[in-house]
């Protein structure tokens, strides 16, 4: 493990140049969801406290009958159910009274940027990509002030003029707004005589949002970004529809819309996020992911993809062992089922990538991309943000942690390459693996959108790499 812990050093090294690299790739939009996040950290007490204010005991609080919010008490049940397991979840609610109840019962400690689209914009913007653009379908004062003050992150005005998107005000728009509820592990939570520990620092996401839950799209956006020459487009904001809403109709119609972009020669990944509504879930894979040139996706989403593609089984044996060895299984069983042409999955301690052996990234740059992801997520974990440049690389000459490099020592093994563990890079039937231990950071500040930064700083850095390498 030794001659492992100073090869990855060695890869590691080069963090500095693949971030320079990002510099130039031109153009990258993402799309669709951009929102506010209110992020408020909440103890056990509190949340005790908040259960008896609603008027909720025990087996009140325990009985979860959906993952959904009909009324302010869901909320409190959502939060403890993920405070209890340390888990993250997403719940939605279309009823602006559980809104009000968060705004004027819960408040807030800060507001910062949310959704996939607008996290990844400001990640990229900030990494030194020339251009960003940024789909927002509401860009009140409030949103416009979470995007970074940078001249290369853009969106629209309600006239359709391309701008700073720090610097528009689309006065018309309703700021929308999501609650960010966080709880540290080992926080302990007592109620009617039970007592209940935090195993894992995590948070519970509620989410009114009439705009995003319906896919709305701003057509200035839509029609600019298909006329332009885009490197990649980081596709998301599915995971908020749900059947009821016509959330299959509504996937189906934005696959022309994305059909023109990955026209263009965008590259175009979709970051799967997690999906409550399985049928949603399902048009998601079978539209949308077949499509993509990329997707990404964490352990538990990997796993709920294996649910909608008849994949059961094996979904049950991942849940129960979550290991590299059978999240490689179940990401072989979803490239031959699904079709996109690059998968890469985040997990504890690891991230894996399979892809086909003619994917305009090479497994070098993948390599280099991933190793820059890991160290911009730990630096976003252990410095709380990276909103400026000189926090990207907080986390760089930090070893590569321990447990990801046994399970890629043990992912090795089981695909024949004992090698693996110093390399990262093999090959398993017709595809290339790419495997990179990451960093982990001992107490985090902060662990909402990680996953959407490490795909998309992966993905755009790597193709900053491969520019350099042609130029
Ligand atoms: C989801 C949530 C959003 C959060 C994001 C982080 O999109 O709706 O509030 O910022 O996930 O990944």
């Amino acid at each position: 493990m030794k001659q492992a812990v100073q090869k990855w050093a060695e890869y590691y090294s080069g963090v500095e140049n693949t971030l320079r690299n990002m510099r130039q790739v031109k153009a990258v939009a993402t799309a669709f969801n951009t929102n506010v996040d209110a992020v408020l950290k909440i103890n056990g007490r509190r949340l005790a406290e908040l259960a008896r204010e609603t008027g909720l005991d025990w087996q009140a609080l325990t009985e979860v009958k959906e993952n959904k919010l009909h009324m302010p008490q869901d909320v409190i049940r959502g939060a403890f159910k993920c405070f209890s397991k340390g888990i993250a979840e997403e719940w939605l609610t279309e009823d602006i009274g559980v809104f009000n109840f968060m705004s004027e019962q819960l408040g807030f400690d800060r507001l910062q940027m949310g959704g996939q689209g607008g996290i990844v914009a400001n990640a990229l913007a900030v990494c030194g990509v020339q251009q960003v653009f940024c789909h927002c379908n509401s860009l009140s004062e409030l949103q416009a002030r979470q995007f970074l003050p940078l001249d290369n992150l853009l969106s629209f005005d309600e006239n359709g003029a391309v701008k700073a998107a720090h610097q528009i005000n689309r006065t018309a728009d309703t700021p929308l707004i999501h609650w960010i509820i966080e709880f540290d592990k080992g926080d302990v939570f007592e109620l009617d005589g039970h007592k209940v520990s935090c195993p894992k620092a995590n948070r519970f996401i509620a989410t009114y949002d009439p705009l995003n839950l319906r896919l709305v799209m701003d057509e200035n956006f839509v029609d600019y970004v298909a006329r332009q020459k885009l490197d990649a487009v980081i596709l998301s904001g599915y995971h908020a529809l749900t059947a009821a809403n016509g959330g299959v109709e509504l996937i189906e119609g934005s696959v022309p819309v994305v059909q023109r972009w990955q026209d263009r020669g965008a590259l175009l990944h979709l970051e799967v996020a997690s999906t409550q509504d399985k049928i949603v879930r399902k048009a998601i894979v079978e539209k949308v992911a077949s499509r993509a040139d990329s997707i990404g996706l964490n352990e538990r989403e990997t796993i709920d993809v294996l649910e909608v593609i008849n994949e059961e089984n094996l979904a049950k044996i991942c849940e129960e062992d979550c290991t590299a060895v059978n999240l490689f299984d179940a990401l072989l069983r979803i490239k031959k089922k699904v079709g996109s042409r690059r998968i890469q999955m985040h997990m504890f301690g690891l991230y894996v990538t399979l892809q086909d052996k003619d994917f305009p990234v090479s497994p070098e740059a993948n390599r280099r991309g991933m190793c820059l992801a890991a160290t911009v997520a730990a630096s976003k974990a252990g410095s709380g943000h990276i909103n400026e440049v000189k926090n990207l690389l907080w986390s760089k000459g930090m070893d590569p942690c321990a447990p990801g490099l046994e399970e890629l020592k043990k992912l090795g093994d089981y695909i024949g390459d004992e090698n693996l563990v110093l390399t990262g890079i093999s090959h398993y039937e017709d595809y290339d693996v790419i495997a990179v231990p990451t960093i982990l950071v001992e107490k985090p500040l902060t662990l909402v959108g990680m996953g959407d930064t490490i795909s998309s700083v992966s993905l755009v850095s790597a193709l900053g790499g491969q520019l350099i390498q042609k130029s």
